[in-house]
C-alpha cells in the first residue's frame, strides 16, 4: 500500500486526476468507480479542468457507482445516482449511457444487488476505484464489522454515518437507514484502489486503516489486502500516522516515471 501525504485537498485531487488521466490514455474506455461525499470533489474538479483544457479525452470513459441509498424517491437530488450524474458524468461531458449503478428504488433489493455485481463483472471489472473513508472507517457504505468478503448488498447505516451525512438533507430524519453498497470483496476486485482522505476528522480512521491490523471493525483496513492500493491524505488526515516520516521519504524518492 502506498501512502502519499499531500499539502492540501486540491493537490490530492490533482494527483489522483493525473492517475485517472494516465489510465484513460492507456485505456480510453476504462471503468472508473467513483465515490460520493465532499472528499472526492477536488478530483472531479481537476478532471473537468483537464477535459475543458483539451488535455484529457474522457469521452469513452465509463463511470460506476460505489453505493446508494435505499428508499429515496426516484430522481431525489441526494440519491447517489443523481450526485454522480451531477458531479462526475455531466461535467466530463458523458451521458447516462456510460454510467452503471445499483437500483436503490428496486422492489427486490437483493436481486438489484446481485444484478449490480453481475453488471460490474460483465463490464470487465472496475479499473480504478476512488474511495473516501467514513469517520468510523467505512468504505462505500460498508460499516464496521462488514465481512471482508462481502458482495454488493443492503446495509444499515450507523447513527454516526447518518449524522455525518445529514448535512446533505433537511434534517437527520430524512437520511435513509438503509443503503446498497458494493461489498468489501467487490471493492477489492477493482484493479487499483485509490482512497482520498482530507481533514482532521478522518485522522483516526486513516491511522487505524493504514497502520492498524486488518480487521472488519475498520473496513478500510481491507485495503491492506489489495496489491495496488494508494492512500492519498492531506496533512490533517495524516496527523496520526506513526510512519508519516517514512511515507514522506518514500514518496519524495519515488522515480519520476512511476505514477501512483
Ligand atoms: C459516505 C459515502 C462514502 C464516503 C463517506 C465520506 O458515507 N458512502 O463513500 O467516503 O460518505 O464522505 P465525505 O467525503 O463527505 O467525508
Amino acid at each position: 500500500m502506498e501512502i502519499v501525504i499531500v499539502p492540501d485537498a486540491a493537490t490530492g485531487g490533482e494527483l489522483i486526476a493525473r492517475a485517472i488521466a494516465e489510465l484513460l490514455t492507456d485505456k480510453p474506455d476504462a471503468l472508473l468507480g467513483v465515490a460520493t461525499g465532499s472528499t472526492p470533489l477536488p478530483v472531479y474538479r481537476a478532471l473537468k479542468s483537464r477535459v475543458e483544457a483539451g488535455t484529457l479525452d474522457a469521452s469513452r470513459a465509463r463511470i460506476c457507482q460505489l453505493d446508494e441509498y435505499v428508499g429515496l424517491p426516484e430522481g431525489h437530488p441526494e440519491s447517489y445516482r443523481a450526485v454522480v450524474l451531477r458531479e462526475v458524468v455531466e461535467p466530463l461531458g458523458l451521458t447516462e449511457a456510460s454510467f452503471l449503478g445499483p437500483d436503490g428504488a428496486a422492489a427486490d433489493i437483493a436481486a438489484a444487488c446481485a444484478a449490480y455485481d453481475r453488471a460490474l463483472a460483465e463490464a470487465g471489472g472496475v479499473d480504478l476505484q476512488l474511495l473516501g473513508i467514513g469517520t468510523d472507517g467505512h468504505i462505500g457504505f460498508n460499516e464496521p464489522c462488514s465481512s471482508l468478503a462481502s458482495r454488493t448488498r443492503i446495509k444499515t447505516l450507523t447513527h454516526q454515518t447518518r449524522e455525518d451525512n445529514a448535512r446533505f438533507f433537511d434534517n437527520l430524519d430524512e437520511v435513509p437507514h438503509h443503503v446498497i453498497t458494493q461489498g468489501i470483496g467487490t471493492i477489492l476486485e477493482a484493479r487499483h484502489l485509490v482512497l482520498l482522505a482530507t481533514g482532521e476528522a478522518k485522522a483516526e480512521a486513516v491511522a487505524l486503516a493504514v497502520e492498524g491490523p486488518v480487521a472488519a471493525v475498520v473496513p478500510a483496513s481491507a485495503l491492506q489486502l489489495h496489491p495496488h492500493a494508494t492512500v492519498v491524505v492531506d496533512e490533517a488526515a495524516a496527523s496520526r500516522l506513526r510512519l508519516a516520516g517514512y511515507f514522506r521519504e518514500t514518496y519524495a524518492a519515488k522515480p519520476a516515471w512511476q505514477s501512483i
